[in-house]
């Protein structure tokens, strides 16, 4: 039993493929390396070459068809990119997404599982999102993450696909056997900036102290890149009852991945400590133009459908990071 992974030589693809492998479903992995690293797919079936290439598409499933689903993470996914470029982002997450959905369904794999974000909702109030919170992306890379999931959506009525689509918010963490991570040796979210200013002994800045939250400071749902790959299997193991073939339920699921109340910056910094000692020194700042209070995922239908809720903790996260930072270094040198 295969799945067809795109994008799986990425940080969650990666991490998908290893969490299928490890549970007996062979992942084939289809990757342009656009973003992605060669190194990921090391031991892997892998076809090096676009999401829209259908030629390659039908080659994968003439030489394998055993394959019994999709997961599509190939995608562009940096947001200010996104804004210098849109017609970029629009082209591989948008039109590629509608080609590859074409080639899925002209050759017979009719189940797909799509990351998608939980960044194209309005939070509620109290900063929570759900599956029924109105759908408000902020930029080209989220509203063109959900122009393809109306596409698909509408490709489940018509064409014969059904999709279970997958939103989250904030993966950190590394496989926790260390065989992938994030490509990039600086990312630009909190934890970067905390791992950051670790290596330089320098104080981490908590800009933005008067938000409302729970303790002032932003809040992200950060959640373990592990437990999402957990997920993703979840979902293709239960695939058949959540959008059954012929059934009467629509042949499209929306699930929210996430922890459900989220982490705030200075509880960030107080688990980074927890990690790496009390040396860790953190400094009050206001808040940057663009910064946002964020949002946090209520991920009762996941549990519900999937059976499924993170494992990891906040801590366990920040180490499999802090660990994974040394070995990228280390693929740098190699
Ligand atoms: N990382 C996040 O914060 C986050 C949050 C929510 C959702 N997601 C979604 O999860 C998925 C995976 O994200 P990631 O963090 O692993 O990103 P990533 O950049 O690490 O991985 C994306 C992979 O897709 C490949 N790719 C891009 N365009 C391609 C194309 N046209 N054909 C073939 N391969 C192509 C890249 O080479 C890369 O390996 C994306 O769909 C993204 O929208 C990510």
């Amino acid at each position: 039993m295969k799945v067809l992974i795109t994008g799986g030589a990425g940080f969650i693809g990666s991490t998908i493929a290893s969490a299928f492998a490890e549970r007996g479903v062979t992942p084939v992995v289809l990757d342009s390396l656009v973003t992605g690293r060669p190194e990921f797919t090391g031991g892997r079936i892998f076809y090096r070459g676009d999401i829209g290439d259908g030629a390659l598409v039908d080659e994968i499933f003439r030489n394998h068809p055993d394959i019994i689903a999709t997961v599509h993470c190939a995608a562009l996914i940096v947001v200010p990119d996104s804004m210098t470029d849109p017609l970029r982002y629009y082209r591989v997450n948008l039109s590629k997404t509608l080609d590859l959905a074409g080639h899925l369904v002209r050759n017979g794999c009719d189940r797909m599982i799509f990351a998608s974000t939980a960044g194209m909702y309005r939070p509620e109030a109290d900063l929570s999102v759900s599956e029924t919170s109105v759908l408000e992306p902020q930029n080209p890379y989220t509203r063109s993450k959900m122009m393809a999931e109306l596409l698909l959506e509408d490709l489940t009525s018509a064409n014969g696909l059904r999709v279970i689509s997958l939103r989250y918010l904030n993966p950190i963490g590394a496989d926790p056997q260390m065989r992938t991570g994030l490509q990039s040796s600086k990312p630009t979210h909190a934890l970067g900036k905390m791992i950051e200013c670790h290596e330089l002994g320098v104080p981490f800045k908590i800009t933005g102290v008067d938000w409302e939250t729970r303790d002032g400071t932003a809040i992200r749902d950060y959640i373990h890149v592990w437990d999402i790959a957990r997920a993703f299997y979840e979902a293709a193991l239960r695939f058949d009852s959540i959008v059954p073939p012929l059934g009467s339920r629509p042949g499209y699921q929306v699930i929210n991945l996430g922890t459900g109340d989220g982490t705030t910056v200075r509880e960030l910094v107080d688990a980074f400590r927890e990690v790496v000692g009390d040396g860790f020194e953190a400094e009050e700042a206001p808040a940057r133009p663009g910064d946002v209070v964020g949002a946090f995922v209520d991920p009762v239908k996941a549990k519900d459908l999937l059976g499924w809720k993170p494992e990891y903790t906040i801590e366990d996260a920040i180490r499999h990071s802090l660990q994974w930072a040394e070995r990228r270094r280390a693929l740098d040198v190699a």
